[in-house]
């Protein structure tokens, strides 16, 4: 059952939140001259026409990129973000959003690589469209937990792996967790970043839970939410859980996301918070 299409969806603030993350994510890997390896193994078409009639069906951008797009002063850490949005588009108009495998796509230096694997045959025909001849990019159809094993460890033994699944499975957060204990237990010195949206309080603090009791260390969890926790049917915000973050992420987020939940939360309402769930 792959019914999810991240297009009806892109842009919007679990978007941006996931995305700036990223970002925050990638810069400290560039901090050394040493190759990266990146697996983004849920990584969707990589661009999305905000245009489209699918974007415009429930016009989530508006929640996110599409406000924040016409911020004038944003912090600096906002900036490496800002950037891959401006280098899909031409000049100051918002066009076209990029996905997770394009905003990493935008920091590769030659010797870095990334692989995206992508279960939907539509998606993963997109995505080999959109990285069509970059040898710096992987296309894999193929199952993300199966990508885990495949895949890890890279053979550059530094980089960063974005998990996010569509949670359209019922046993999606078992497998999942399996899946990370077995890619930490091939891999304990990569960054592993798992996204999880909140619709209800209950169900994303038992996520936060099955990680706490893991046996995994060192995991920050960050969460931006626009709506109050439990908000009937609606994505009221998400969450990032990090393994292995970048010194000072957890400073960086505290100082960042005040600042994105003003111009993003909807009447004041949501709310953000960062937490260390294990510690080193
Ligand atoms: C939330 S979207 C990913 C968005 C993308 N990471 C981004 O930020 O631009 C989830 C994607 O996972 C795909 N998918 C669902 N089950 C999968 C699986 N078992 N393995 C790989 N991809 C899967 C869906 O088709 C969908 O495109």
């Amino acid at each position: 059952m792959l019914s999810y299409r991240h297009g009806f969806h892109a842009g919007n603030h679990a978007d941006v939140f996931k995305h700036l993350v990223l970002t925050l994510l990638v810069r400290p890997l560039l901090n050394k001259e040493k190759p990266f390896f990146y697996l983004d193994t849920h990584a969707a078409a990589g661009r999305y026409d905000l245009g489209s009639a699918m974007a415009r069906k429930n016009r989530e951008y508006e929640t996110g990129i599409g406000p924040l797009w016409k911020v004038k002063a944003a912090p600096e850490a906002v900036r490496d973000y800002f950037e891959t949005v401006r280098a899909i588009n031409s000049g100051d108009k918002l066009r076209f959003y990029p996905g997770s495998p394009r905003v990493v796509r935008h920091f590769l230096r030659p010797g870095d690589r990334m692989a995206l694997s992508e279960l939907h045959p539509n998606e993963v025909k997109v995505l080999g469209d959109e990285f069509a001849g970059d040898k710096q990019v992987k296309i894999h159809h193929l199952d993300g937990y199966q990508a885990l094993k495949a895949l890890l460890p890279p053979a550059e033994r530094r980089g960063l792996v974005l998990i996010d699944p569509a949670f359209e499975l019922r046993d999606e957060r078992r497998r999942l967790l399996d899946a990370v204990k077995e890619a930490y237990r091939r891999w304990a010195t990569g960054i592993f970043a798992v996204w999880y949206p909140i619709q209800d309080r209950a169900t994303a603090d038992d996520l936060l839970r099955r990680f706490k009791k893991s046996g995994i260390r060192n995991i920050l969890a960050a969460e931006f939410k626009v709506l109050p926790d439990d908000e009937p049917l609606r994505l009221n915000g998400s969450g990032m859980i990090v393994i292995n973050p970048p010194w000072r992420l957890d400073q960086q987020l505290n100082d960042l996301l005040p600042w994105l939940w003003e111009q993003l939360a909807i009447e004041k309402q949501g709310a953000w918070r960062v937490e260390w769930l294990v510690p080193e």
